[in-house]
């Protein structure tokens, strides 16, 4: 059975938690987490359009083999056995990425093994280095770094693994574009970067509700529909509220727009309207599941005042209360919400939330990770920050009781 290796960026915990739910609707399960990675094995009918789908993964590898020790004579060994060195072309650049502690000496040993097979088969190949990430003093190659020296077109970009038992050897065979990514963002019609989450956190909210093809998605609040849009392109139907006329309009605009560039499928459809009255202007059948970054409060240029903080609080309970009651009037049990509840932090150690009381007469907590092991059972809600943004956040899977 084939074995994949998927690597995570920032956020490792939503990474995994959004995989865990995809990978779930494809009945694959993963094997075990270590370093800032997964191990999965089943059959991957399409990485390219996995990692499309995913927000948080930044590159997958097929693992090649496994080796007890990264001794030189062993590793040829087992390349040779692979016929690796047959599949590569005469001339190429190739990178060798390290996760886990793997040391320098181990490195120059599989180099060892890998420039005997080239000198043998006579290829002339050229290394290039990844970034070097120095709080876990490791040297991994990014998307931007293999797209750039084209190493996905001749599978040139190698990553070696330590697990609890060995090493693993790994071939990566699709990455994410950030390119893709930014372009998306910058040529919509229109954004407001005060407004707007990033295509990645879109993304994670999006996968974490775990819908099928086809199935429909609210989002309630639905500003310049960032969320809405990276649902349309996993061929969801979407539905959107907005109160603000000019941004409900903006919103049809940019979907219409991703409707045709990206030939999507789905249904859209914007009400510019209140989602607190959402009950009296959408039917139980109309949506499966929500993910959305609500309403937060005014926009914060520095850290808010204790009674900044308290009275935003106060006007957001009740606004989130009386969602969770009418959305509650029409999911099913088992139906699930991602929201997103805002964390006002006046001083280092100071900081105040929404309370659970809002949704819990309707919804519970999910935490799609919690059988995978103590060190997840406290993962979710999930604590997310952009490093640019005051604004502390918790991620939150709600499920209809
Ligand atoms: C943080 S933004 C939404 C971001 C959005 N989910 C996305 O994907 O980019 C919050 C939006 O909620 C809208 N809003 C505030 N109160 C609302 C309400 N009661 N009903 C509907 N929309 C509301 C605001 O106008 C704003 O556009």
């Amino acid at each position: 059975m084939a074995q994949f290796l998927f690597f995570f960026g920032r956020d490792p915990i939503l990474s995994l938690a959004e995989l865990t739910v995809c990978l779930n609707q494809e009945n694959i399960t993963i094997q075990s987490i270590w370093n800032n990675t997964a191990l999965i094995e089943g059959t991957l009918s399409n990485p390219k359009k996995i990692i499309k789908k995913l927000g948080g993964t930044t590159k997958i590898a097929q693992v090649l083999f496994e080796t007890p020790n990264l001794n030189s004579q062993t590793i040829f060994q087992k390349l040779e056995q692979n016929h690796f060195f047959e599949k590569l072309p005469s001339k190429f650049l190739f990178a060798l990425s390290s996760v886990g502690k793997i040391t320098r000496v181990q490195e120059e040993q599989v180099l060892r093994a890998l420039k005997k097979g080239f000198k043998t088969n006579k290829q002339k190949a050229q290394q290039k280095k990844g970034t070097h990430h120095k709080q876990h003093n490791i040297r991994v190659t990014n998307p931007s770094e293999i797209l750039s020296w084209k190493l996905l077109e001749d599978k040139t970009d190698w990553n070696l693994a330590q697990t609890p038992t060995g090493f693993l050897f790994c071939q990566t065979i699709s990455v994410s574009n950030p390119k893709e990514w930014k372009q998306r963002d910058e040529k919509r019609p229109f954004k407001d970067n005060k407004e707007i989450i990033s295509i990645r956190l879109a993304k994670i909210l999006v996968n974490l509700v775990g819908l099928k093809e086809k199935q429909t998605l609210l989002d309630p609040f639905c500003g310049y529909a960032t969320v809405l849009q990276e649902a349309l392109l996993t061929g969801l139907n979407i539905l959107g509220i907005e109160k603000d006329t000019h941004k409900s309009q903006v919103a049809q605009k940019n979907l219409e727009w991703i409707q045709k560039q990206f030939s999507t499928k789905g249904t859209i459809k914007i009400y510019n309207k209140d989602a607190s009255q959402l009950a009296s202007f959408l039917s139980p059948n109309s949506f499966h599941g929500v993910a959305t970054e609500p309403y937060l409060g005014p926009y914060l240029k520095k850290r808010p005042t204790p009674y900044q903080a308290k009275t935003t609080i106060q006007e957001l309970e009740p606004l989130y209360q009386t969602l969770f009651s009418k959305l509650a009037q029409l999911m099913k049990s088992n139906q699930k919400i991602v929201f997103i509840f805002p964390v006002f932090e006046w001083d280092r150690q100071k900081s105040i939330t929404i309370s659970p009381a809002v949704f819990a007469p309707w919804f519970y907590n999910t935490n799609p990770l919690q059988k995978k092991g103590p060190q997840f059972a406290k993962a979710f809600p999930a604590a997310y920050q952009n490093p640019k943004n005051k604004l502390k956040r918790t991620i939150w899977i709600l499920t209809r009781k």
